[in-house]
């Protein structure tokens, strides 16, 4: 979809995905705890979905924690959870004042019971909602997807539903937690790190990538501006010749 953004016409990517990192640098640079740069970081999503939604970026998706996140302070992981609490449970009537569907990824195992409640109730009453497709990454390791993937289809193969020349690229994405998403178009990551860390790593085979210095509480609409305008730049080949 084209969109004119200050006189400039640029082409909007429907899918993008963001490693939002920095928050931890962000905070200790005001010599604040980590987890009020958490805080900032809950903040600067909600302000990315508005900026998201109002380029016509259809699909935005957002890496929150990883499987190895747990490895960090029992008190910065309590402080994460308790961001994620109230961020669940807060974003409901948001999201359907925007028309926003809310999806989280990654594993369900493994994370305290009422927070799978709250993720449940958040899908559920925002599921009908046409607006920006936002997803949250909670949990999530690309890796363990795979897994998961891979065990979902071997069981099916010794129930004898499916056979071997049934298992294509299409049906590993259909078991994918992203089953109901396109592949990004654009993948962003905050704070100057240039990694992928485990994230989408199928999904983004052919995304086009772009890393800014700007640490992730900061991260505005001119941010986001300047990474489409980035993905404007670039030519998409997918393996072809054009
Ligand atoms: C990366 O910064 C940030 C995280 C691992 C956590 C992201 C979590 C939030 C923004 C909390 C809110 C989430 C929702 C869905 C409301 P870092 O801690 O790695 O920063 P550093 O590299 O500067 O230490």
């Amino acid at each position: 979809m084209e969109r004119e953004i200050n006189g400039e016409l640029l082409n909007i990517p429907e899918h993008v995905a963001i490693i939002m990192d920095g928050n931890g640098r962000w905070a200790k640079k005001r010599l604040m705890p980590r987890n009020f740069g958490h805080a900032e970081g809950a903040k600067a999503i909600e302000r990315a979905c508005e900026n998201a939604d109002e380029l016509g970026i259809k699909y935005l998706t957002v890496y929150a924690f990883s499987t190895e996140n747990w490895k960090r302070s029992v008190e910065e992981v309590t402080g994460i959870m308790n961001i994620f609490r109230k961020y669940l449970v807060d974003s409901i009537e948001r999201s359907n004042r925007e028309n926003m569907r809310v999806r989280i990824i990654g594993k369900r195992d493994g994370l305290p019971e009422d927070i799978i409640e709250k993720i449940n109730n958040l899908e559920k009453e925002t599921a009908k909602n046409t607006g920006l497709q936002f997803s949250v990454a909670i949990n999530y390791g690309g890796r363990d997807e795979l897994t998961r993937a891979v065990r979902s289809i071997a069981e099916n193969y010794k129930n004898n539903e499916l056979d071997i020349e049934d298992i294509t690229e299409e049906l590993i994405s259909k078991r994918l937690d992203t089953r109901e998403l396109p592949d990004p178009d654009l993948l962003i990551r905050t704070s100057g790190e240039f990694r992928t860390s485990n994230f989408l790593p199928w999904q983004i085979a052919y995304s086009e990538f772009y890393f800014t210095d700007i640490l992730w509480p900061d991260f505005d609409m001119d941010a986001l501006v300047d990474a489409v305008r980035y993905y404007n730049k670039r030519e998409r080949r997918f393996g072809g010749v054009r």
